[in-house]
C-alpha cells in the first residue's frame, strides 16, 4: 500500500470485532494492530511503515528514549459520523495533531514525523481498524501516536534513529464514572490547584507533548486524590499566581458571557479542544477571551458569582465540568474548598462538541474523512 511517499506493508489482518465492557477504562482496551515506522533524524523522503499485529517491541537495554526521554506523543479521535449521506468515519481535526508532533519533535530535537506522513499513517490505521471503530454515542478510537529515540547509547545527546508508533485504544469515558462521561452523570470534577509543584517554566517544554511533562505530573496527581481531588491545575512558576492548565486538559471558566482561557505563554498545551472551543464559543452566544488569568481572581469571582462555570477539556477529558477546587490563599496557608454548582454552558458545550465531532454542524475541513 502507498499512499504519497509513505509506503505502508500490511502484516496484520483487519479486526473484525473487538470484545470490551459497556464502560471501558480509559486507556486499557487497545485495538489489534499497530503501526509502526522507524525514521531517521533529517529523513524527509523514502519513509516506510507497516501494520502489524499489536505486540512487542524489540527494544534493547541502551534505548535513549528510556534513559534520556526524548519521547514525544500525540492524543486525538476517530468517531463514527451521524450524518446519512457524508462518510462513516472521521478523525477530528488531525492537521492540528500533525503539526503539534512536528513543534513537539523540533523541541526535543527529534526527528521529524512529516505532517502527510503522519495523516498516511493515522488514516490507513484507522481505515484497517475500521470495522472496531465503536457505534456507541458515547465511545470513540482514541488514536496514540508515539515518537521516541531509539539509539543504543547512553550519552545524553539527539538520537539518530526513532520509533514512530499508531497505537488505538477504546475511549469512552475519561474519569471514571459511569457510562456518559463526567458531564452527565458525575458531580464534577475536583480539582486541586498547587502553590508547590509546577507542570511548566518559561525556555522549558511545556508547549511540547512530552513524556516528562506528564511523569513530573504524576507525584502531584497522586497528592490531590489524597485530598479527594480528580486532578490538579497548575500555575506558572515563577509567581505561582497564574492559571495555566491542568495535568492532561486546558482550563476555562464562563463569565457572564465571556467564555475565557489562559492565554497561551510558551507554558501551555496549545490543545485542539481548547482551540475549538475558542473558534465555537459564538454559536453559543459566548465571547472567547484569551487572559492571563489570577487565580486569587479567579477564586473571588466564583465566591462573588461573577464566575459562574470552570471547566476541562481535551481530547480524552471531552469538556468536564469542575465542581470544586481546593487551594491554598497563599503558598504555606491553609487548604479550603471552593464550589462552583453551575453547569448549564459546560453541557451546552459538551453537546455542541460532540456532535461537531460527530458530522453535525462541523466547520469545514474540522473533519477528516477516513475510507472503509
Ligand atoms: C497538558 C495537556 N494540556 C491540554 C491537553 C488538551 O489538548 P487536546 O485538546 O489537544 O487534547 C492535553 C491533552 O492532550 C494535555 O496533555
Amino acid at each position: 500500500m502507498t499512499t504519497s511517499n509513505l509506503k505502508i506493508t500490511v502484516n496484520a489482518p483487519k479486526p473484525t470485532s473487538l470484545n470490551y465492557p459497556p464502560h471501558p477504562k480509559f486507556g486499557t482496551v487497545f485495538v489489534p494492530t499497530v503501526f509502526k515506522m522507524t525514521l531517521e533524524r533529517g529523513q524527509t523522503s523514502g519513509f516506510k511503515g507497516s501494520l502489524d499485529p499489536m505486540g512487542g517491541l524489540d527494544l534493547q537495554p541502551g534505548t535513549s528514549a528510556l534513559h534520556y526521554g526524548q519521547s514525544i506523543f500525540e492524543g486525538l479521535k476517530a468517531f463514527r459520523q451521524k450524518t446519512g449521506d457524508g462518510p462513516s468515519i472521521a478523525i477530528f481535526r488531525p492537521e492540528l495533531n500533525a503539526n503539534r508532533f512536528v513543534e513537539s519533535a523540533r523541541r526535543m530535537m527529534m526527528a521529524e514525523v512529516p505532517e502527510h506522513v503522519f495523516l498516511d499513517a493515522i488514516t490507513t490505521f484507522v481505515s484497517h481498524n475500521a470495522a472496531v471503530v465503536p457505534h456507541a454515542e458515547d465511545h470513540s478510537l482514541y488514536l496514540r501516536p508515539l515518537l521516541f529515540g531509539a539509539d543504543d547509547v547512553i550519552k545524553v545527546g539527539a538520537a539518530q534513529k526513532y520509533v514512530f508508533l499508531v497505537m488505538g485504544t477504546i475511549a469512552g469515558s475519561y474519569f471514571n464514572t459511569g457510562s456518559k462521561g463526567v458531564t452527565q452523570d458525575h458531580g464534577g470534577a475536583k480539582v486541586m490547584i498547587s502553590r508547590e509543584y509546577v507542570r511548566a517554566f518559561p525556555g522549558g517544554t511545556g508547549e511540547a507533548k512530552t513524556a516528562g511533562n506528564y511523569a513530573a505530573s504524576i507525584r502531584p496527581q497522586a497528592e490531590a486524590a489524597t485530598h479527594g481531588c480528580d486532578q490538579v491545575l497548575y500555575l506558572d512558576a515563577q509567581e505561582k499566581e497564574y492559571v495555566d492548565e491542568l495535568g492532561g486538559m486546558n482550563f476555562f471558566f464562563v463569565r457572564g458571557q465571556d467564555l475565557v482561557t489562559p492565554a497561551l505563554n510558551g507554558c501551555i498545551l496549545k490543545g485542539v479542544t481548547r482551540s475549538s472551543i475558542l473558534e465555537l464559543a459564538p454559536r453559543l452566544d459566548l465571547r472567547p477571551k484569551e487572559e492571563k488569568v489570577s487565580v486569587t481572581d479567579l477564586i473571588r469571582g466564583i465566591e462573588d458569582g461573577s464566575i459562574q462555570e470552570c471547566f476541562a477539556c481535551g481530547t480524552a477529558a471531552v469538556v468536564s465540568p469542575i465542581s470544586a477546587l481546593y487551594f491554598q490563599d497563599k503558598k504555606g496557608g491553609g487548604y479550603r474548598w471552593v464550589h462552583v454548582s453551575n453547569t448549564t454552558i459546560t453541557q451546552r458545550l459538551y453537546k455542541l462538541l460532540s456532535d461537531v465531532q460527530r458530522g453535525l454542524g462541523s466547520p469545514a475541513g474540522w473533519l477528516h474523512s477516513v475510507n472503509v
